[in-house]
């Protein structure tokens, strides 16, 4: 039997030491670029040419250009994230090239950061830190210093997309005694029955929740899922919690509930424009701003670099990808 042409595999950035062994134990040539984070535009448009397989990053945008670029060779693009906004897997598709990405990986990872985001927001933590570093004030214990909301009694956590991440969040909620509230989810399951979860359309889940968490992927449909609209059912004293993608949330919006006390705070991994953020979000104390770190642990990226790697290894092999996108 002939084994499948491999093909060269290009990785869009340069690879950790474990990833690195992997890749060298592949059949075929392989090419890295030299940052960790990633390449130019114009490099990658250079260094795909020719490629069988892309391991990319959600920061690469694969469109019909890349793909031109790319040209006929091209089978298997892997994305090293759980979400592929990034990509046009339409383009994608129609051209006979599979899409993969990373579930099931970082879920723990980054329900951790959403949970971090979710104490730091409802408890001051970042605005306390600072107030204790600038050291201008004294202070001493006293009643109404950083007061937030108590979220070990009986605080609503609202979960928004209940897949892996949303159901690794209310995890961590059940352990704090928090109630949990998520939109319907096709997926969710026996899991959801077991931490009970009730299920409530959006607009109501706005209404009861202290804190609202969102774990739906950018689509289309979610895109400004978040507006001013939806900022004033939250209400004041809430918290927005977003691990997922920038664009769910009208980022003006926020900055605006934020500033006038239509919700109390907001925790950020993702952005609008990353990296770009909204000037008004840069200015106010009630918002903790992170550069999208929410898979950041080792053991985790190493786990996403190596899926990526052996979805691509396994298109270029003949065999079916682990983890496809398409449906
Ligand atoms: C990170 O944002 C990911 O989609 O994996």
């Amino acid at each position: 039997m002939s084994t499948p042409n491999q093909g060269r595999l290009h990785v869009s950035f340069r690879p950790s030491d474990r990833a690195r062994q992997a890749l060298d134990g592949l059949p075929g040539p392989v090419t890295c670029a030299a940052e960790p984070s990633g390449q130019d535009r114009s490099e990658l448009l250079s260094d795909v040419r020719g490629a069988a397989a892309l391991v990319c990053l959600l920061t690469d945008r694969v469109d019909a250009e890349l793909l031109d670029a790319a040209g006929p060779s091209l089978r298997v693009v892997a994305n090293m994230a759980v979400g592929h906004d990034n990509i046009d897997v339409a383009a994608c598709t129609a051209r006979g090239i599979t899409v993969t990405n990373t579930p099931g990986v970082l879920d723990e990872a980054t329900a951790d950061l959403a949970f971090a985001l979710l104490l730091a927001t409802s408890r001051r933590v970042v605005e306390a830190d600072a107030f204790v570093r600038s050291g201008g004030e004294p202070w001493s214990w006293r009643p109404d210093l950083f007061v937030g909301l108590d979220v070990s009694s009986g605080a609503t956590l609202g979960i928004v997309g209940l897949g892996r991440i949303g159901l690794a969040m209310a995890r961590r909620a059940r352990a704090f005694d928090m109630r949990i509230v998520a939109t319907p989810s096709r997926s969710a399951g026996e899991e959801a029955a077991r931490l009970g979860i009730e299920t409530l359309p959006l607009p109501d889940l706005l209404v009861t929740s202290d804190v609202v968490s969102l774990h739906c992927p950018l689509t289309p449909d979610t895109r400004h899922l978040i507006g001013a609209k939806e900022l004033r059912l939250m209400g004041p004293g809430s918290v927005l919690v977003n691990t997922a993608r920038g664009p769910i949330v009208d980022e003006a919006a926020l900055a605006t509930a934020l500033a006038d006390g239509t919700i109390g705070a907001a925790g950020l991994d993702v952005f609008e424009n990353e990296p770009a953020v909204h000037p008004d979000l840069l200015a106010l104390p009630n918002v903790v701003l992170l550069p999208h770190i929410g898979s950041a642990g080792r053991a985790t990226r190493d786990r996403m670099a190596m899926l990526a790697i052996d979805n691509a290894r396994a298109v270029l092999a003949g065999e079916p990808a682990p983890t496809p996108v398409h449906p």
